[in-house]
């Protein structure tokens, strides 16, 4: 594996889960694996889960960990070729990325979308600029489009808490107030087909996911409907996609109670934090027996570190 930074990347789903797994019941087991080497994560955006749980499984393999803020503390960089830098950009990722590569084993990049210029974020312009710069291998702590470290977790967690080979797996859309990317969705959506489950996606008109990841996937308007049977609720807010980054509503009808709830076959709740409570979802349900979004949190480590375990084997 020279780069994860889509759900795409992954060659053996099951291979991935399987290895995750037996990371989680004995995270220490490949603890010289990253003996001297260096992971370096470098964040635009704020970061709580990623930013730790990547730490802690770096750890876990032995590897060492650098991490920048680069909207903060960093320069600020330039990905057009051939512009005079005559503004406030000092340094172009060619130089940056190619530094760092000499400082570090694997990069992980975290780089939220603008959600103003849609051509510019599908081309993850900055995630693809440090794969392509790079001599390393880069990793997705959350791009544009995609979070697939977020969507390895939440694959694992299903798999620990499904009690059939194929459970119905609602996506369902949240109210928030403000303007949110995609990448969860996205990624999650293509994990779930990877995965072959029984997928449906629930959201209000208007918030239509990229076609192109949604293909094949029962779409529906109607939460209530989507939630009878369910055996997993995935709660997220986002964006409009096709009026692009546009809050088109924030219908308080869509936030997860424990009246949607019982419609369900006491499915499991599911959120990659950070969460809005009584939001996106309600006290009562964030609180109850079957919200597993702590698990899931916690799943986030084992995730990467079978990523990262992937990279150094294949770069021996
Ligand atoms: N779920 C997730 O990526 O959390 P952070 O934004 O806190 O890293």
């Amino acid at each position: 594996m020279k780069k994860f930074t889509s759900v795409d990347d992954i060659i053996d789903l099951e291979e991935l889960i399987l290895s995750a797994k037996k990371i989680k019941s004995d995270p220490f087991e490949n603890s010289e694996l990253g003996k001297n080497k260096t992971l370096g994560l470098l964040f635009f955006n704020s970061s709580l889960r990623t930013r730790l749980s990547t730490q802690k499984a770096s750890l876990n393999l032995g590897m060492n960990c650098i991490v920048m803020n680069l909207n903060t503390e960093g320069w600020s960089l330039e990905f057009e070729n051939g512009t005079v830098m005559d503004g406030n950009k000092a340094e172009h990722i060619k130089e940056a990325s190619q530094v760092i590569s000499q400082y570090c084993d694997i990069i992980g990049i975290r780089s939220f979308p603008t959600l103003t210029d849609k051509e510019n974020d599908e081309q993850e312009q900055v995630i693809n600029s440090f794969v392509k710069y790079a001599t390393i291998p880069v990793i997705s702590l959350e791009g544009a489009t995609e979070h697939p470290l977020q969507a390895v977790a939440d694959a694992l967690t299903i798999q620990e808490y499904k009690t059939k080979r194929k459970p119905k797996v609602v996506l369902t859309w949240a109210p928030h107030p403000k303007a949110l990317p995609h990448a969860v969705p996205n990624s999650f959506v293509k994990m779930m087909k990877l995965s072959e489950y029984d997928l449906v996606i629930a959201h209000p008109k208007g918030y239509e996911l990229n076609p192109e990841i949604t293909k094949g996937a029962t779409i529906t308007d109607n939460q209530d409907e989507a939630f009878k049977n369910a055996d997993f609720i995935y709660a997220k807010n986002w964006s409009s996609y096709n009026d692009y980054g546009k809050i088109l509503s924030n219908d308080a009808n869509w936030t997860v109670t424990s009246e949607k709830m019982a419609f369900t076959k006491n499915a499991k709740f599911m959120h990659c934090l950070p969460v809005r409570r009584n939001m996106i979802v309600t006290d009562e349900v964030l609180d109850s027996e079957n919200s597993i979004v702590i698990q899931q949190a916690n799943n986030r480590t084992f995730a990467t570190q079978a990523i990262l375990k992937k990279i150094l084997e294949d770069g021996k």
